[in-house]
């Protein structure tokens, strides 16, 4: 298994992961500004799903190479471009073996793929490989976790709950997939240094989330949203939810409706 196919997310990912209106065209406009490109730029992204990232680059004009397991993801994405004469390529592929030439793109981009595959260190060489020699490599993380007025976000709260129920049924760690790194791990950094990389870290923009409560958040793992749910046994999800249904009963406020603040970061790793 090179990795983990979106298929079964396909019907709700966009609802779920989608920004709020003008943020995935600021994430763009930050994104161009940071590397200076122009419109002549070739990006391929490894993990394109349901075009979340991509859709405002190819609304933009840019020539843009999508890969993904996910066939019925990339669908999604192509219905949105409603046979408008965008310069999309979909290909359905492992990013462990991208199905493209060396040296043939200026930017490579993964957003919340890393986590998902069975060597990322594989997937940032390949990366590299389909790179320009003056390329650049951009990993973006969501943080979404911020503080609004002194409480700490659904999801955080929802976060720490789920995980403090799975050490209580002793889930073991690969059922947790712990040792994958998430966001933007440091081990990234070394890794592209390693290859020859000047990286830096940087906050790409800041917005408020869409409104959430507690009780709405912690149905998304009830309902198995996330990756993270797929992979434990049904019979410990199932009581994982009762058991996290019952903190959503005891907590004070599960309908208190946040709109939390979050941040865009990025890790980009350049070759001059
Ligand atoms: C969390 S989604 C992120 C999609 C998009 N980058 C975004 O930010 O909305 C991860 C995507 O990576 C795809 N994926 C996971 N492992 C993969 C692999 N080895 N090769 C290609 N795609 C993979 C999944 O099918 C899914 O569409």
């Amino acid at each position: 298994m090179p990795g983990i196919s979106f298929d079964r997310a396909v019907d709700y990912y966009d609802a779920t992961r989608g920004y709020p209106p003008g943020v995935a065209e600021q994430l763009r406009d930050a994104i161009v500004a940071t590397l200076s490109l122009s419109r002549q730029a070739r990006l391929i992204e490894a993990g394109v799903g349901t075009g979340r990232i991509a859709l405002p680059f190819l609304e933009a004009g840019y020539f843009y190479v999508g890969v993904d397991l996910s066939r019925r993801m990339m669908d999604q994405l192509r219905r949105k471009l409603d046979r408008r004469p965008y310069r999309a390529h979909l290909v359905c592929g492992d990013v462990m073996r991208l199905p493209v030439s060396d040296a043939a793109f200026d930017v490579g981009i993964m957003v919340h793929v890393l986590h998902l595959v069975e060597d990322w260190r594989q997937v940032l060489d390949e990366v590299r490989r389909v790179l320009r020699s003056d390329g650049a490599i951009v990993l973006i993380s969501d943080e979404r976790d911020g503080q609004q007025d002194a409480f700490p976000a659904p999801r955080a709260q929802v976060l720490k709950a789920w995980s403090a129920i799975l050490d209580e049924l002793n889930v073991p760690p690969e059922q947790r997939r712990d040792g994958a790194p998430h966001g933007l791990d440091e081990r990234f950094r070394e890794h592209l240094q390693t290859r020859g990389a000047g990286v830096e870290r940087l906050t790409l923009l800041t917005y408020r989330q869409h409104p959430q409560t507690v009780r709405s958040v912690a149905q998304r793992y009830q309902e198995r949203m996330y990756s993270s749910c797929w992979v434990l046994p049904d019979d410990v999800h199932a009581e994982a939810a009762r058991r996290l249904q019952r903190w959503v009963d005891e907590h004070p406020a599960p309908d208190a409706v946040y709109e939390p603040p979050a941040r865009i970061d990025a890790m980009i790793a350049r070759w001059r």
